[in-house]
C-alpha cells in the first residue's frame, strides 16, 4: 500500500460539513453553516444565464474580468471613496478562501510567524501550516470579543510576517472600528508585516454602524491585502466568486501564485457580476435586510435560557448555553441537532487551543419562516 505523509494530519472534514451532515440526518433546522436558505436575485441570475448562452465560456483573463475588476474599483470609490487601481490592485478569486490561500502561500515562508486573531474562521490555520509557517494565535476575548492591541502588540517578533484579521467577525459577529485600524497602523509601522484583512461580510453591518475597511487607511493599506466575496454579498455561496485588493506590488507577488493556482475564474459570473455589481442598490440594502433577520432571531434567544451576544456584524449571533447544560460546546450542538432538531456551531473549534467557553453559534441568513421556527425551538430549551 501507498505510505503518505499526511501534510495536514491533523485536520478532518471541517465542523461546518459534520454538521450539516448531521443536520440532514436528524431532519434538524439548519442554522449552523454560514449560507442563506433563500436564492440570488432573479436579476443575477437572469444575467449569469444570459452570458452563459452568449458566448462567456472560455477563459477569463487570469486576473479577472476587466468589465468586473472596474465595477469592483468603482463600488470601492462608491463605498470608500478610495481609488483603486483595476489592473495593477484587483484580482478575482474563486471566493474569499482563494484569496486568502493565495495570500499566505505567496507571502508566508517556512520559519515565519503568523499572527491569527482567534476565534477564527477554519481555512486560515491549514494554509498556514501548508507552507511551513508558524501560527501564533491571538485569543479575543468573550463575550466583547475586541483586540487589546497592547497585547497583541507583545506576540510580534522579528519573525511575524503577517496578522490575520477579520471584521465583521465570523463567529462573533463583532466589528473593528476606526480606533482599532488607527493603534493597528501605529503597531505595525517600519515593520516587515503584512496584514491580511479579511472582510467578506463588509456589508452586514449593523445598528447604523459603517464598515470600516484597511483600504480607508493608505499607509496601513500599502501592507495590506483585503479580502471580499460575493458569495456573502449576493446569497450566492455556491459561486465561488470573491476577490483581493492589494498595492500592485503585493499583486505582483500575489498573481505569480494565482496564476498557477486556478489561473482564472469562470467567465460568465464574472460577467454578470460585472452588470450587477453597477447599481450600489444590490449591495446598499443588505444592512437593513440582515438586521431583520438578526433582530428576529434575537427576539426568541432574548425569550430562552440562552444568554445572547449581540451581533454587530456578519450574518451569525452567539449565544452562552450555560444555563441549558454543562456539556461542552460540540456534545451540546450534536444533541441540540439530535434531540431538539436544531443545529449550531461550537465556537471551542475556532480557537486552536480548543478553548471551551459554552458557546454556540447560529447563523441567521435563513428567511424569517425558518428563523420563526428555529426560534421556536430556543424558546423552549
Ligand atoms: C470569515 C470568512 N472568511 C472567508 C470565508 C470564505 O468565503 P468564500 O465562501 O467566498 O470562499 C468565509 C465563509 O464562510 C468566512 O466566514
Amino acid at each position: 500500500m501507498i505510505k503518505l505523509n499526511s501534510k495536514l494530519p491533523n485536520v478532518g472534514t471541517t465542523i461546518f460539513t459534520e454538521m450539516s451532515a448531521l443536520s440532514n440526518e436528524y431532519n434538524a433546522l439548519n442554522l449552523s453553516q454560514g449560507f442563506p436558505n433563500y436564492e440570488p436575485d432573479e436579476k443575477l441570475r437572469e444575467l449569469v444565464s444570459f452570458y452563459i448562452n452568449n458566448g462567456k465560456n472560455q477563459y477569463a483573463p487570469m486576473s479577472g474580468v476587466q468589465a468586473l475588476r472596474e465595477s469592483i474599483a468603482h463600488k470601492i470609490k462608491n463605498i470608500y471613496n478610495i481609488p483603486i487601481n483595476p489592473n495593477s490592485e484587483i484580482t478575482v478569486t474563486a471566493g474569499g478562501t482563494q484569496a486568502i490561500f493565495t495570500s499566505i502561500l505567496a507571502f508566508v515562508n517556512k520559519g515565519d510567524e503568523v499572527i491569527v486573531v482567534e476565534p477564527a474562521f477554519d481555512c486560515y490555520n491549514p494554509a498556514i501550516e501548508l507552507v511551513g509557517g508558524i501560527i501564533v494565535p491571538y485569543e479575543m476575548k468573550s463575550p466583547e470579543f475586541q483586540i487589546d492591541w497592547q497585547e497583541l502588540q507583545k506576540l510580534i517578533s522579528d519573525k511575524t510576517r503577517m496578522l490575520i484579521i477579520n471584521t465583521p467577525h465570523n463567529p462573533s459577529g463583532s466589528i473593528l472600528k476606526n480606533e482599532d485600524f488607527e493603534k493597528l497602523e501605529i503597531i505595525i509601522k517600519n515593520k516587515n508585516i503584512i496584514v491580511l484583512s479579511d472582510e467578506v461580510y463588509e456589508h452586514l453591518i449593523f445598528d447604523g454602524e459603517k464598515h470600516c475597511s484597511i483600504l480607508k487607511y493608505p499607509t496601513l493599506f500599502k501592507q495590506s491585502i483585503a479580502v471580499f466575496s460575493f458569495g456573502k454579498t449576493f446569497h450566492c455561496t455556491g459561486w465561488k466568486v470573491g476577490y483581493a485588493v492589494m498595492p500592485s506590488n503585493l499583486m505582483e507577488e500575489f498573481r505569480k501564485v494565482h496564476q498557477f493556482n486556478v489561473f482564472s475564474v469562470n467567465s460568465f459570473v464574472q460577467n454578470a457580476l460585472a452588470d450587477y455589481l453597477k447599481d450600489s442598490e444590490h449591495y446598499n440594502y443588505l444592512p437593513n435586510f440582515y438586521q431583520q433577520k438578526r433582530d428576529l432571531l434575537s427576539s426568541y434567544i432574548n425569550k430562552s435560557r440562552l444568554k445572547l451576544i449581540p451581533s454587530r456584524g456578519s450574518y451569525f449571533v452567539l449565544c452562552d448555553y450555560s444555563a441549558v447544560s454543562n456539556l461542552p460546546d460540540k456534545d451540546f450542538s450534536v444533541w441540540m441537532t439530535k434531540e431538539k432538531k436544531l443545529a449550531s456551531i461550537p465556537i471551542s473549534v475556532f480557537y486552536s487551543s480548543g478553548k471551551q467557553e459554552k458557546l454556540i453559534r447560529f447563523c441567521f441568513a435563513k428567511t424569517e419562516d425558518l428563523l420563526h421556527q428555529a426560534g421556536q425551538i430556543i424558546e423552549k430549551l
